[in-house]
C-alpha cells in the first residue's frame, strides 16, 4: 500500500524527475504531468491525494489548475511550488483553496515534512466525516423504531422525500417521535452533512420570533448590541425544522412565506436581501386544516409547508410498535444508566397493550426510563410503573387502596380514552377547563409543556 497518491504538475523534468525520485523513496505513489492539461486530464482519471503543482507554467497556471482541480477532485490537497515566493502568491493561491506552497528551491526532507503533513490532515479529514456520518447514521432507521405496517409506511414516506428538498409537514400527536422523523428525513438526505436547525415556534415570545429566525442587525432594536446570524441562515444548504409551525404569530406568517416562495428575506433591521437553500421541515401537533378554516394560519403558507404530509398515528392506533418500543428503550436506559435489567415481564406487556397512551412514544420512554433506574430485580415488574395509570380497569369497582390521587389520574386517562384523545371534549366531561386538563397531564409526566 503505498501512503499517498501524489501528482507532480511542473514543465522543468529536472524538478519532476526530482521528485518522483524523492517522493516514491518515502513510499509514496508518483505520477508526473508537464502540463496544466495534462494533469487535468490525469485528475479526472485517478483520484490524487495530494496535487503538488509549480505556479508558473506556459498556457495554464497552476493558479489556473488549482480552480479547476477543485471542481473534480474536491478531496486532493493542493500543493503549489514557486520560485517567486513572494508573500503575494502564497496569500492569493491560499485564498483559492490551495492547502499548502513551498519555494524552491527546497530539499527532499523539506517536502516530505509538507506532504505528511497534508495526508495527515487528509486522514483526519476523512476521519471526521465517518464520525459525522456515524452521527447521521443514528437516524438511519435502526434508532426509529417500528413494526407496525403505519411505522413501515412512514419509513418509505421518509426515504423517498429524503432525496428531494420539498417541504414536509410531519403530523401527530404529542411525543409521536415528529422530530425523530424530521432528523430521519435530514440524516438520510443529500443535505446530511450540512447542517440540521430547529426552532420550537411555541417556545419562544412573538418579539424573538423574527429575529431567532432570520437574524438582526446591529442597534435594530434595543439590545440588538451586534449582528447576528439567524436559523435560516444558520441552516444554510442544509434543514431548518420550525417546530410547532402552528404557534407562528401570524404577524410572521407572511415574511416566512416569502423566504418559502423567494428563498431569501432580510435580517431585523436592514434591507438587504439574503438568498439561502434550507430545506424546510414543520411539525405540528395540531389539525392545521381547521386552523386554516378558522382563519389562524394562511392557506397560502399552509400549502408551501404541506408539500409533502407525513402522518405519524399515535401509539394507540399501533400497538404492534409497544413491545419492539419497549425492548428498544430497556436497551438504551440499561446502557446510559450501567443497568442491567434483563427483561420486561409479561404482566407489564399486557397492561401496556390495552394502556391508552396518551404522550404516545415519550410517554412509553420515560415509564421505561424511571423502571430501569428504580426496579431492583432482574425484570421489570407492574410495580415498578406508575400506580395510577394502569388502575382505569378497576376504576369501576373503586376499591379501598387506591389514593385520591390515582383515582384522579385514573379516570381523567379513562375519560379521555373514551373522547379518542379529543381534550376540549374530554375536559367538559369532566368539569374542567382544557387548560387544567393539560396541566394535570404534564404533572403525570404524559405531555410536555
Ligand atoms: N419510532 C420511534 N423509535 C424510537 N424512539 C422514538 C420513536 N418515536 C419517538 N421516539 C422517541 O420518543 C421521544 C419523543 O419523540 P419526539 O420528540 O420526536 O416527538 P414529537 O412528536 O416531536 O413530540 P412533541 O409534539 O411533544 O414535540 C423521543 O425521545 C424520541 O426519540
Ligand atoms: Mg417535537
Amino acid at each position: 500500500m503505498p501512503e499517498g497518491k501524489i501528482l507532480v504538475v511542473d514543465d522543468d523534468s529536472l524538478i519532476k524527475d526530482f521528485l518522483k525520485e524523492s517522493l516514491s523513496r518515502q513510499n509514496h505513489q508518483v505520477d508526473l504531468a508537464s502540463s496544466g492539461d495534462e494533469a487535468l486530464e490525469k485528475i479526472r482519471g485517478t483520484e490524487y491525494d495530494i496535487i503538488l503543482s509549480d505556479i508558473r507554467m506556459p498556457k495554464m497556471s497552476g493558479m489556473e489548475l488549482l480552480k479547476a482541480a477543485g471542481r473534480f477532485s474536491p478531496d486532493a490537497k493542493i500543493m503549489l511550488m514557486t520560485a517567486y515566493g513572494t508573500i503575494d502568491n502564497a496569500v492569493e493561491a491560499m485564498k483559492l483553496g490551495a492547502f499548502d506552497y513551498i519555494t524552491k528551491p527546497f530539499s527532499a526532507d523539506d517536502i516530505a515534512l509538507k506532504i505528511k503533513k497534508a495526508l495527515a490532515y487528509k486522514k483526519l479529514e476523512w476521519e471526521n466525516r465517518l464520525l459525522r456520518s456515524e452521527i447521521a447514521g443514528k437516524y438511519r432507521f435502526k434508532n426509529v423504531v417500528g413494526k407496525s405496517p403505519q411505522m413501515k409506511k412512514i419509513f418509505e414516506q421518509v426515504e423517498i422525500v429524503a432525496d428531494s428538498r420539498s417541504s414536509v409537514l410531519i403530523t401527530g400527536e404529542s411525543g409521536t417521535g415528529k422530530e425523530l422523523i424530521a432528523k430521519a428525513i435530514h440524516y438520510n438526505s443529500p443535505r446530511k452533512e450540512q447542517p440540521f436547525i430547529a426552532i420550537n415556534c411555541a417556545a419562544l415570545p412573538e418579539g424573538l420570533i423574527e429575529s431567532e429566525l432570520f437574524g438582526h442587525e446591529r442597534g435594530a432594536f434595543t439590545g440588538a448590541i451586534r449582528t447576528t446570524r439567524g436559523k435560516f441562515e444558520q441552516a444554510a444548504g442544509g434543514t431548518l425544522l420550525l417546530d410547532e409551525i402552528s404557534e407562528i404569530p401570524s404577524s410572521l406568517q407572511a415574511k416566512l412565506l416569502r423566504v418559502l416562495q423567494e428563498k431569501e428575506f432580510e435580517k431585523v433591521g436592514s434591507d438587504k436581501s439574503i438568498q439561502v437553500d434550507v430545506r424546510i421541515i414543520s411539525t405540528s401537533n395540531q389539525d392545521l386544516n381547521e386552523l386554516v378554516e378558522k382563519g389562524k394560519f394562511r392557506e397560502d403558507l399552509f400549502y408551501r409547508l404541506n408539500v409533502i404530509p407525513i402522518h405519524i398515528p399515535p401509539l394507540r392506533e399501533r400497538r404492534e410498535d409497544i413491545i419492539p418500543l419497549s425492548e428498544h428503550f430497556l436497551k438504551k436506559f440499561n446502557t446510559d444508566n450501567s443497568r442491567s435489567v434483563e427483561g420486561i415481564s409479561e404482566e407489564v406487556f399486557q397492561m401496556f397493550m390495552e394502556y391508552f397512551w396518551p404522550g404516545n412514544v415519550r410517554e412509553l420512554e420515560n415509564f421505561i426510563e424511571r423502571a430501569v433506574v428504580t426496579s431492583k430485580g432482574k425484570v421489570l415488574l407492574p410495580e415498578d410503573f406508575p400506580k395510577g395509570v394502569f388502575l382505569e380497569k378497576g376504576l369501576n369497582k373503586i376499591d379501598v387502596g387506591n389514593s385520591l390521587d390515582d383515582m384522579e389520574k385514573s379516570l381523567i386517562l379513562k375519560t379521555l380514552e373514551s373522547c379518542g384523545g379529543n381534550k376540549t371534549k374530554a375536559a367538559g366531561i369532566l368539569g374542567i377547563s382544557t387548560r387544567t386538563l393539560r396541566n394535570k397531564l404534564s404533572e403525570y409526566g404524559i405531555k410536555r409543556e
